[in-house]
């Protein structure tokens, strides 16, 4: 454990996400949007979670782990009224710089303070696989209590069942661990959260990466009629 800026004590995890990605984040930005340019299925499992979203009213999406924001974006050119949330405080600078006109803030999707219910969708888009296997099922209840009844869930991670520890990523020091993760191991834990999987996609490793990638897609069960 490790006390924050404001006195509040956080899990050493955190703290070591939030430094390595500070120190990353001018670099990750001319890497990551250029590759997600390009992840053709990525965007289509966008534009399905955009679809279901907006066939559930309009109620916001919240993109969790926003990095740069380019996510964030595209969300919002798919006609979903997307923000984004990141734990760095320097992604949350460069998304706010780069995209004026949407909302972005800093805050952890392993502390929630977003009402019960009123979100018509999130997405972690990368961003799961720097929290302990063990954190997951509190981040996953998190995730069911802010979605609306029908709301949708779509996140993205590298598959695999090890921990790594790299000392370096974007050219800079880091230290978080990646948490790779099977796609049924995440089902199953979306399940235990109260979640329906609907759709799943692996892809093998895209240019740049090295191991493939799972994209499932959830949802909050509608009000019982
Ligand atoms: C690999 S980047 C992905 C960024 C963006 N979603 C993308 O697709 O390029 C992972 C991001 O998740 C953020 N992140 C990791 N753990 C987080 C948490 N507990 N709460 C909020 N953001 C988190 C990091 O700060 C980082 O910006």
């Amino acid at each position: 454990m490790s006390a924050t800026v404001t006195g509040m004590v956080e899990p050493a995890y955190l703290s070591a996400i939030r430094e390595s990605y500070d120190r990353v984040a001018d670099a990750y930005v001319g890497i990551a949007p250029a590759r997600f340019a390009t992840d053709a299925l990525g965007r289509g499992m966008l534009a399905a979670f955009a679809e279901l979203v907006r066939a559930n009213g309009p109620l916001p999406v919240a993109d969790l782990g926003c990095g740069p924001g380019h996510v964030t974006a595209h969300l919002d050119s798919l006609g979903v009224p997307a923000f984004g949330m990141d734990l760095s405080p320097r992604m949350v600078e460069i998304a706010r710089e780069t995209y004026p006109a949407l909302r972005f803030e800093v805050g952890s999707m392993t502390a929630l303070d977003l009402p019960e219910g009123q979100l018509g969708g999130i997405v972690a888009w990368w961003s799961i696989h720097h929290l302990p296997r063990a954190a997951l099922p509190t981040v996953f209840a998190g995730f069911h209590r802010a979605l609306a009844h029908g709301g949708s869930l779509l996140v993205g991670f590298h598959v695999g069942d090890e921990e790594l520890r790299p000392e370096q990523a974007y050219g800079h020091p880091v230290s978080y661990r990646t948490q790779l993760l099977s796609p049924d191991t995440v089902a199953d834990l979306l399940h235990d959260a109260g979640l329906v999987v609907t759709a799943s996609l692996v892809q093998e490793p895209v240019e740049g990466l090295t191991r493939p990638q799972a994209c499932l897609l959830a949802r909050r069960p509608a009000h019982p009629t």
